[in-house]
């Protein structure tokens, strides 16, 4: 981060520091799920469907279990016993409806679904054998490809928990829009977008005996995963401990349990021994995304570019047995000030997989349509994009009718324009080349929640005789730097060096937390162990004798639930980008992006930056790079690898500059943070999408941006 930081804290609290557990990591010293060294384990191999939709006539395994090495094979045929109450298995992060239960039966929902586990000595015995499965298939019709399915939209049958009902329109927006001096109205649609994390989804489960396993899980929620395993294969909850201490990344796939959970604990149980499944890239591909949307977006304005109507409405693609909802419109009413609203939300019903929320589920692609269609509005009226956004600034949260907790918005339009260079922008497409290049500016806004875990979240403090300090939670670090902010906070709240702290996390015995997400871990987490740490500096300053045993203390933190019923808590960020584009080829190269960011309290400019600049990373590559390509006559993703999915690589990402812009916050949690895991990457689509449109006057309103659509 080449930009400076406007606090001036000498504590630890605020200070960049290096990631406590950067050197075992670089060292190969820290664990992954699959990395586990555990004496006589089985390895499993997840067969999937060929086919996406139908049933299974009959699976032949015998030339399989003949295969040296090969332990079992477990299909819907033999599984051995789980629960037979399908709502047994949903997490905690589940949507409305039936989670797919592996292995449950003869139905194929979607294609890739996994239909076998192969058990064997080793990973190579096992995929071998994997391959020696016969099985038929009595194929039934699908339908995969959402545009063909938007006429079957529908508004959701029931409210995900934690997504806000739409609210009611207000006003009236097609009257409102008729009479309007500037209209816009376009649609826009975002493609299906892959996590795809390094680490592979994998889990390690180690028979301890006496009834007891032992789960090294890629998990964004270990105790999540601990409440499954009970529910779906009925061990008691002490009987379980899952450990996920090191993720290799998630962004959201992590949230819920994957089928490598169900896979290993059913193999592992019936065969009483330690058994490890990891799954391959390809099967990556279809084990939840960031769905598809398709967006209609009206605007009516005045003269003066006040919004006299705003209409949103999106479609998302699910699966036919689970509603997965995302926060896609009510962005637009939160941004800007407009009396006329009408905000819809619709699903279509898919022979796929359920998608599962991706960094910034709803936003990321929401923000797209707000903020292309602002800046369409925007070159309709003449007025500058970042003037349009101001003339129509709100200081109320409308549609929650409530008060901001703050909202430093106004500050990072104005402190990330300066430092891009804004004003230098010429508002005429086509009108800016640099040698064989057309040069374009483009802007967007974007807004996310900052709340803390709906729940309480726990931490422990134990302060040793050596004058050592350990802080416990069970919380995850996904590769965000939650280690490190939450030492930072130790540190300073016991007024200690941060090498006599050791911070340990993902571990189901460890204290409540809910799974790593939704951008409440800092603020969540971070309040628990600031209050675990004051009251440990209470205690110890009563007691007048030097510690002769460990000394614990713990920290409970809930949200606030009657401030929240007065004041909302939101994010905010202005994006700029600059693209040059080769006017022959079309190619596309987005050499600056500035992101001025309004978050409450940074605990850590290094690793919150480093949060902000991955989140551009991404918006860069839906952008322009992340395209799957799906066979509809198969259901599937054919280019279900790296090499021909492409994601933004090092070529592909230039000067990016990202500032904290100052902002307190005393009640949007204790410790007057707000999260920054997903504001980064919101917006970003939209501001490379309009200044495309500035280089070369072409309008895009489908990501990701190809370079034939600029042709
Ligand atoms: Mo995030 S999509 O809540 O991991």
């Amino acid at each position: 981060m080449s930009g400076k930081e406007s606090f001036a804290d000498t504590a630890a609290i605020g200070r960049p520091e290096n990631r406590v557990d950067g050197r075992p990591k670089v060292t190969g010293a820290a664990t992954y799920a699959a990395e586990y060294d555990i004496s006589d384990l089985l390895h499993g191999h997840v067969v999937c469907s060929a086919i996406a939709r139908g049933r299974i006539k009959s699976i032949d395994a015998s030339q399989a279990l003949a295969l040296s090495g090969v332990v079992a094979v477990f299909t819907h045929n033999n599984k051995p016993r789980t629960t037979l109450l399908g709502i047994k298995h949903k997490d905690t992060a589940a949507p409305p409806g039936q989670p797919l239960r592996p292995l449950h039966d003869a139905t194929i929902h979607h294609s890739e679904q996994p239909v076998a586990l192969v058990v064997a000595e080793t990973v190579q015995i096992a995929s071998e054998a994997a391959a020696l499965l016969r099985i038929e298939y009595e194929v039934h019709g699908h339908t995969t490809d959402f545009v063909t399915g938007l006429p079957t939209a529908q508004v959701p049958s029931s409210r995900r928990i934690l997504i806000p009902k739409t609210p009611k329109p207000r006003g009236n927006a097609d009257k409102a829009f008729e009479a309007a001096e500037f209209k816009v109205d376009a649609e826009y649609h975002t493609g299906a977008v892959f996590h795809l994390p390094m680490e592979l989804f994998a889990t390690t489960v180690r028979w301890d005996g006496d009834g007891r396993i032992t789960v090294f899980d890629k998990t964004q929620g270990s105790q999540n995963v601990q409440l499954y395993i009970r529910n779906v294969f009925g061990f008691s909850l002490r009987k379980i401990r899952v450990v996920n201490a090191y993720v290799g990344g998630a962004f959201g796939s992590g949230l819920r349990p994957q089928v490598s959970v169900f896979m290993a604990v059913l193999a592992a149980k019936a065969l009483q021994r330690s058994v490890r499944v990891e799954l391959s890239r390809a099967q990556m591909f279809h084990i939840g995304h960031r769905p598809e949307t398709h967006q209609y977006v009206k605007l009516g304005a005045d003269r003066t570019g006040r919004l006299q109507s705003l209409s949103h409405k999106a479609i998302g693609a699910t699966s036919q047995h689970e509603e997965h909802q995302e926060t896609v419109v009510h962005w637009s009413s939160t941004l800007y000030q407009c009396d006329n609203v009408n905000l819809e939300y619709e699903l279509v019903r898919l022979d796929i997989e359920s998608p599962t929320d991706m960094r910034a589920p709803g936003g990321a692609t929401g923000s797209f349509a707000i903020e292309s269609a602002m800046d369409e509005l925007a070159h309709e009226s003449g007025i500058d994009p970042v003037q349009l956004r101001l003339v129509n600034y709100t200081d109320r949260a409308v549609d929650a009718n409530r008060e901001f907790t703050s909202k430093a918005l106004r500050a990072c339009y104005t402190q990330a324009a300066e430092r891009f260079g804004w004003s230098a922008r010429n508002s005429q497409p086509r009108a800016t080349r640099v040698d064989s290049e057309l040069v374009g500016f483009g802007m967007a806004s974007a807004v996310w929640d900052a709340r803390m875990a709906p729940a309480p979240t726990r931490a422990r403090a134990t302060m040793f005789p050596d004058g050592s300090v350990e802080i416990a939670s069970s919380t995850t670090d996904i590769g965000t730097g939650t280690y490190t902010i939450l030492a930072q906070i130790a540190a300073e709240t016991l007024n200690i060096p941060m090498s006599r702290l050791r911070v340990k996390l993902g571990d189901s015995g460890f204290p409540l937390a809910q799974v790593e997400g939704a951008s409440w871990t800092a603020a969540s987490t971070g309040s628990a162990v600031q209050r675990a740490c004051e009251k440990l500096r209470e205690k110890l300053s009563k007691s007048k004798r030097p510690l002769t045993k460990p000394l614990s203390v713990m920290g409970t933190v809930i949200p606030n639930f009657l401030e929240a019923r007065k004041f909302a808590g939101y994010t905010h960020a202005a994006v700029f980008a600059e693209v040059r584009i080769d006017e022959q080829l079309g190619v596309i190269r987005v050499t600056r992006v500035v992101s001025a960011v309004a978050a409450g309290r940074i605990l850590n400019p290094k690793t919150a930056g480093s949060q902000i600049r991955g989140g551009i990373v991404m918006g860069i590559g839906q952008a322009l790079h992340e395209h799957a390509v799906v066979d509809h006559r198969f259901g599937r993703v054919m280019n279900a690898n790296f090499a021909d999915y492409h994601i933004s690589c090092n070529a592909d990402i230039q000067d990016i500059d990202v500032i904290f812009v100052d902002e307190r916050d005393d009640k949007v949690s204790p410790i007057g943070v707000k999260g920054v895991g997903e504001i980064g990457t919101i917006g970003v689509a939209a501001a490379i999408a309009n200044a495309v449109f500035n280089a070369t006057g072409r309008r895009v309103r489908r990501l990701p941006i190809s370079l034939d659509l600029l042709l």
